[in-house]
């Protein structure tokens, strides 16, 4: 079975399930994915001890069109696809590890195909083991992300497809990943319901949401979804991000220059209408 990722990604990427591979058009770099094991995940996991699947998920970094690396050079950008399989991590569903970036660096993503849920923290600067602000974004697919500057995230895939995203971000710098490590994770797990479950606002997807208690101090949850338009950033919803590299680079800048720019209406509050 083949997910078809032309439309919403504006690339002529194809997902091979039986091959679990991604397949790239003649007129794009065809990269190899470094692909997330169970393994590598253990310390971030709610119940340590799971040994299923073995493959969590699949990243191709720097995914572009032969013809654009000059510009992507020019203005520092990387352009990844992440596709995340539809299979749960005992009761978790399945995530990504979690990262920070160094300094302001923000960064956008894209859902390609699937539904998304992406949990956004902000700790404390002197105290990382306190979080003061929890974003939990709900999108699906042709919808945008903005990443404001001081979050770390993860991406959640609540099934029951194939969650794939793509990303532009800046090209100057390496992703930490040691605080979601030595954390044990988020500051929630999101799980399948058991006891008291909550039904997410928007995808009336039913999910218990746990939280971590190696943090000292964890905010709140907001539930927001996406800003359906963002002129300054050239987000329109299903219009792929990919085409921004060649129709207007610039809009891109604030993944350079993320102090640059304000991000207060980059998510609406989620109404579940
Ligand atoms: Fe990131």
């Amino acid at each position: 079975m083949i997910i078809d990722l032309k439309e919403k990604s504006g690339l002529g990427l194809e997902f091979d399930i039986n091959k679990q591979e991604l397949f790239f058009d003649q007129d794009l770099k065809s990269t190899l994915p470094a692909i997330r094991i169970i393994g590598q995940m253990r310390e971030v996991l709610l119940e340590k001890d799971i040994k299923e699947p073995e493959e969590l998920y699949y990243m191709y970094r720097d995914v572009h069109r032969f013809s654009d690396v000059s510009i992507l050079e020019k203005h520092k950008l990387r352009y990844d696809v992440t596709v995340i399989k539809p299979v749960c991590l005992g009761k978790e569903f399945m995530k990504t590890a979690g990262h920070y970036h160094p300094g302001d660096f923000g960064e956008l993503y894209e859902v390609v195909h699937g539904q998304c849920f992406c949990l956004l923290q902000r700790p404390n600067l002197e105290d990382h083991r306190i979080i003061e602000e929890v974003i939990f974004v709900e999108a699906v697919a042709g919808e945008k992300i903005v990443i404001p500057p001081g979050f770390g995230h993860i991406l959640i895939n609540p099934g029951p497809d194939y969650l794939v995203t793509s990303n532009w971000v800046s090209s100057s710098f390496s992703s930490r990943y040691e605080l979601y490590k030595s954390a044990e994770g988020a500051a929630y797990f999101v799980v399948l319901p058991e006891g008291d479950s909550q039904v997410t606002p928007s995808l009336r997807i039913s999910a218990e949401i746990i939280k971590n208690p190696i943090f000292r101090e964890v905010a709140n949850l907001r539930f927001v979804r996406p800003a359906k338009q963002i002129t300054r950033f050239g987000l329109i919803k299903n219009s792929p991000v990919y085409n921004l590299i060649s129709k207007n680079p610039k809009v891109l800048d604030f993944l350079n220059h993320p102090l640059d720019y304000e991000y207060g209406d980059v998510f609406v509050k989620a109404s579940g209408n």
